[in-house]
């Protein structure tokens, strides 16, 4: 029997900021001293190079700023050459040498592409991803790349909303895992080695809240939600000594986060501490004032007394704060504050030691796209994917007899690396198909039809595949009689169906979250040949999904896997690798019950029984409470079964610990990994709080017939919470405590806490 023993989380070191008088703060102070105004304003300005999406370019522009000393970073150039051609030209040629920040979006892999940041949390596994960092900022600094946009940690219970796919999930036990995972990985042990860089957490705070999951809308939020939900994953990236910060463009309770300075000044560097570099969101500081909080001139005194130091894109800085500071709107003093930061960051990653430490231009021709980073990529996509039915075992398939593959997703390596993949080279990786006929060689005859597009209508579609283009065809019935004739011959159908990759992301808010009708007719037609149907799921969000779950034999979700998403679906469609993900957002069971999330409050009256109606609950007339999948939610090839769980002991004394453990055994035919849920709640507080809380969980590996015990460790911090005061703490009396496979299907326990 295996015994699995559960450490606290391990904090990273927080990487020491130099403000004190150290030879690094009194190189700043010295740079500083001989820098003009105007040039500290410079080092404020992060303009962008391009626009990677549409292959814009804004080269002449930046070599200008860069000359004038204009400027203290750049974005989205993609190239060693080039970023080492604007480095040398600021060390050789700009104001006082200073080198310059180099940033991008590697959100989720860069030319090797992982899976997208929501599958990754549905591996629950920080080693992965912290793994995927790692190699993340392994080919991006190869590449001149210094500065991370990246983790992205919004909680979020709305799918609808876009960037949904850009998190952690709903979940802030969870988020905080990951987020620091995230910045483990990005950072490493040495900030100053070649392979590692600047993480950057984001959006701070409440992007997530976005009302109507409509991108960039407001977040109207009362503090013990925003404290208890939303901040953990932030305050967690910071702990994790994340060197910089990224504040969102919307409004939280009126006012533009980025000019919010209870959040920035406040709560980030006052309360927590964080002494890191602030930037601003894409051209946010003109958007305090279109939004309605400033006018257009003080704008930027706004956001940079609120405590954002970086101005991204607008250059709203570089235009006003000169003028700000000779009316004596803003104190120089604050622009020196928010200069040194900048510098701090620069001295961070070694760059007054060797301004060129990112640009050695060959690393970029052994470090990225290399073999083990796509194997690693592989083997981590093929963690992600949800098996969210399987009936009869249909899965794993047999190599062998004929697979009919159908849908418009089955063939297009473009669509399946997901929302942040500018940096993916789509010729340089194989389709689905491609993978599903390199994994049964001779042994199975495999058949494809795109079957339908993508939407009905071509502008929808062209909506939906902007720069992952999806040829629209016109003749839509012959595509319909081609896969029904494929599905004809076939034993077996693999329907590869639901988004494509621009569907989810910035900007791409959805309000019907089912598979577009088109796929959804061809879905009830290949039901109709009588052939089993596996319905292999690209999104980028929870989709409602109630018809295909009621419908086919097998669900496996893939969300977008990345660069070798198809070779690790086709390891987990035979068998290979056994699936093991489980969701991390809850998947509604219609449009109607959004938001939607596991950990909400008891109502006033009784929970209604699902599937009965009772007037006075709190349940819709037309639908269940129950979510489709819960929270948690995720099937394996084999079976695991929990026997009862077991307390140490019914009273947790004040500093004391409580051990729970639960034996858990593999009662299928395949060695897996199961992931063991502990969820906790506290009945009386001062606050209401949650029906339910993940609290902790383990990943355990069981040989098929293997029986392991489960052990947690119980301390008062679990149980502490935010009041109404903001007070961190937790009420003494009786706890339940919940174990189980995920959320909705929980054994309970109780004990006191004094
Ligand atoms: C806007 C996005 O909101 C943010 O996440 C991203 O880092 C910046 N653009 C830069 O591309």
């Amino acid at each position: 029997m295996k015994l699995f023993h559960l450490c606290q989380i391990v904090s990273c070191a927080v990487l020491a900021s130099c403000t004190s008088s150290t030879p690094e703060s009194t190189f700043i102070d010295d740079l500083m001293s001989r820098m003009s105004l105007e040039e500290k304003i410079g080092q404020l300005n992060l303009p962008t190079g391009g626009d990677l999406q549409s292959g814009t370019v804004f080269g002449p522009e930046l070599d200008s700023l860069i000359l004038k000393g204009r400027i203290g970073g750049f974005f989205n150039v993609k190239g060693v050459k080039e970023i080492s051609r604007l480095q040398h030209l600021a060390v050789e040629k700009g104001s006082h040498g200073i080198p310059l920040l180099v940033g991008a979006d590697v959100i989720h892999g860069y030319e090797t592409v992982f899976p997208i940041p929501l599958a990754m949390s549905c591996t629950w596994d920080t080693t992965a991803v912290e793994r995927m960092a790692s190699i993340s900022a392994t080919e991006a600094t190869a590449d001149g790349v210094n500065w991370n946009f990246s983790p992205m940690v919004d909680i979020c219970r709305d799918p609808r909303w876009g960037r949904i796919a850009e998190g952690s999930g709903e979940d802030p036990y969870l988020g905080a895992k990951m987020g620091s995972a995230y910045v483990r990985g990005y950072q490493g042990e040495n900030l100053k080695a070649d392979s590692t860089l600047l993480a950057c957490v984001k959006h701070f705070a409440l992007y997530g809240a976005a009302e109507g999951g409509r991108d960039y809308r407001e977040a109207d939020m009362s503090d013990i939600t925003m404290y208890n939900y939303y901040l953990p994953p932030f305050k967690a990236a910071i702990d994790a000594g994340c060197a910089t910060l990224m504040t969102s463009f919307n409004l939280i309770n009126g006012t533009h986060a980025t000019a919010d300075g209870k959040l920035i000044n406040g709560l980030l560097r006052k309360d927590w501490g964080f002494d890191g570099l602030v930037v601003s969101d894409y051209n946010s500081f003109p958007e305090i004032a279109t939004m309605g909080t400033s006018t257009m001139d003080e704008a930027a005194t706004l956001a940079l007394k609120a405590g954002t130091d970086m101005d991204m894109v607008s250059g709203l800085f570089l235009g006003n704060l000169k003028e700000a500071v000779e009316k004596g709107l803003v104190s120089e003093k604050l622009i020196d504050k928010a200069c040194r930061r900048v510098l701090v960051a620069k001295q961070q990653l070694g760059l007054f030691d060797n301004p060129y430490v990112y640009c050695n231009p060959r690393r970029a021709e052994t470090d990225i796209f290399t073999d083990a980073h796509r194997h690693a990529a592989r083997g981590i996509a093929a963690e992600t994917f949800v098996l969210l039915k399987n009936d009869n075992n249909i899965l794993p398939l047999k190599k062998r007899g004929k697979i009919a593959v159908i849908g418009p997703l089955a063939d297009t390596p473009a669509n399946m690396v997901g929302c942040w993949s500018m940096h993916a080279q789509t010729d340089r990786y194989g389709s689905l198909l491609d993978a599903i006929k390199k994994a049964v060689g001779d042994d199975a005859h495999v058949l494809y039809s795109q079957g339908c597009n993508i939407y009905d209508d071509e502008t929808m579609q062209r909506n939906a595949t902007g720069s992952r283009p999806i040829p629209f065809i016109h003749d839509t019935r012959q595509l319909e009689r081609e896969a029904l004739q494929a599905a004809g011959q076939a034993d077996i159908i693999v329907a590869a169906m639901g988004e494509s990759s621009d569907m989810s992301g910035e900007s791409a808010s959805r309000a019907d979250i089912s598979i577009p009708s088109p796929q959804r007719r061809l879905l009830e037609k290949l039901k109709e040949t009588g052939k089993p149907v596996v319905l292999l799921l690209f999104t980028g969000r929870p989709l409602v999904l109630d018809w295909e779950s009621r419908n086919l034999d097998a669900i496996l979700n893939v969300w977008f896997g990345g660069s070798e998403a198809g070779d690790a679906i086709a390891d987990v469609i035979f068998g290979d690798k056994i699936p093991q993900g489980k969701l991390t957002t809850s998947f509604p069971l219609h449009q109607g019950q959004i938001p939607i999330h596991y950990n909400h409050l008891q109502t006033s009256h009784p929970d209604p029984q699902p599937g009965v109606f009772n007037r006075y609950c709190s349940n819709y007339i037309d639908v269940d409470n129950e979510t489709l999948y819960p929270f948690g939610y995720g099937l394996s090839y084999t079976t695991f079964e929990y026997g009862k769980p077991e307390i140490s002991s019914p009273t947790l004394e004040k500093g004391g610990t409580l051990t729970l453990s639960v034996e858990v055994r593999n009662t299928g035919e395949y060695d897996g990994i199961e992931i063991v849920q502990l969820y906790i709640r506290d009945p009386v507080a001062k606050i209401a709080r949650p029906v339910k809380e993940l609290k902790d969980y383990a990943r355990v590996f069981l040989r098929k017939g293997e029986t392991g015990t489960v052990r947690f460790i119980l301390t008062e911090e679990k149980l502490k919470y935010y009041n109404a005061d903001l007070e961190y703490g937790y009420d003494p009396g009786e706890f339940l405590v919940m174990i189980g496979p995920d959320s909705r299907n929980l054994q309970t326990l109780s004990f006191q806490a004094k």
